[in-house]
């Protein structure tokens, strides 16, 4: 028990030195993209102590969990409508490889914070060791649907060749903050990450799938108190 929470406290420290990272791209001025999942916290928080030190930034966030810690965190906040195009985005990931191309989707916000990097200029996604890998798929692929689809949509994802997963909340299929739902799909390794997105995107119900290629310009990846910057520059795919 001792060594797992000395575990998580490690894998916590990394977190927040990508996030520490990170947050030295934010100039005043800047309106910024603020992603979802407890790494994607650390930045908040660190944006948050900034503000309060006087620096004047905006900021959209990718779910209601975001929304409201960036609030407690006194962000001044903004939406698309008001400022579609953004300077930077931050954001976690599940996996990144050294192309800069990521699945999320994992803390179920993926459709918002696809849609936000989208919108920005640049996307720094931040991670902690374990979720740099060579090959992506590890990490089940979320794939956001249309609840009324999803019966339908299951099979023609395992027909791509997983054994996907409705994801659930208790009893209760999980619902997204656009009260969508998400099946998880464990490929176990992409070989080819843009074909299956090719592939799944089409599928009538399918509103989103987590696969970020093209998308993401640098991975801050942290290892221990150090952290390691991969530049792939826009349009990183193929
Ligand atoms: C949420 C995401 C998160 O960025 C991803 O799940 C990583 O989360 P964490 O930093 O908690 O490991 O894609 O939809």
């Amino acid at each position: 028990m001792a060594i797992m929470s000395e575990r998580v406290s490690l894998q916590d420290q990394e977190k927040k030195a990508a996030a520490e990272a990170a947050l030295s791209y934010v100039r005043e001025g800047m309106s910024l993209g603020l992603g979802t999942g407890s790494t994607a916290a650390f930045a908040v928080r660190g944006l948050g102590r900034m503000v309060r030190d006087g620096l004047k930034i905006r900021a959209v966030p990718t779910s209601r969990q975001t929304r409201s810690l960036a609030r407690a965190e006194g962000i001044p906040l903004t939406t698309l409508q008001d400022c579609p195009r953004l300077d930077l985005t931050i954001d976690g990931a599940d996996e990144a490889d050294r192309r800069c191309r990521l699945v999320k989707g994992g803390g179920g916000a993926l459709l918002r914070e696809k849609i936000v990097a989208s919108a920005s200029r640049r996307m720094l996604a931040i991670v902690d060791s374990s979720k740099l890998v060579e090959y992506l798929g590890a990490f089940p692929l979320p794939v956001e649907v249309v609840p009324f689809a999803w019966p339908v949509v299951l099979p023609r994802l395992a027909a791509l060749g997983c054994s996907p997963v409705l994801r659930r909340r208790g009893d209760e299929p999980f619902v997204t903050d656009e009260g969508n739902y998400i099946i998880d799909c464990p490929f176990k390794t992409l070989d080819d990450p843009s074909g299956l997105a090719a592939e799944i995107s089409p599928l009538a119900g399918v509103v989103e799938h987590g696969l970020f290629i093209g998308l993401c310009h640098e991975v801050i990846v942290a290892r221990g108190s150090s952290t390691e910057t991969i530049s792939c520059g826009p349009g990183n795919e193929p």
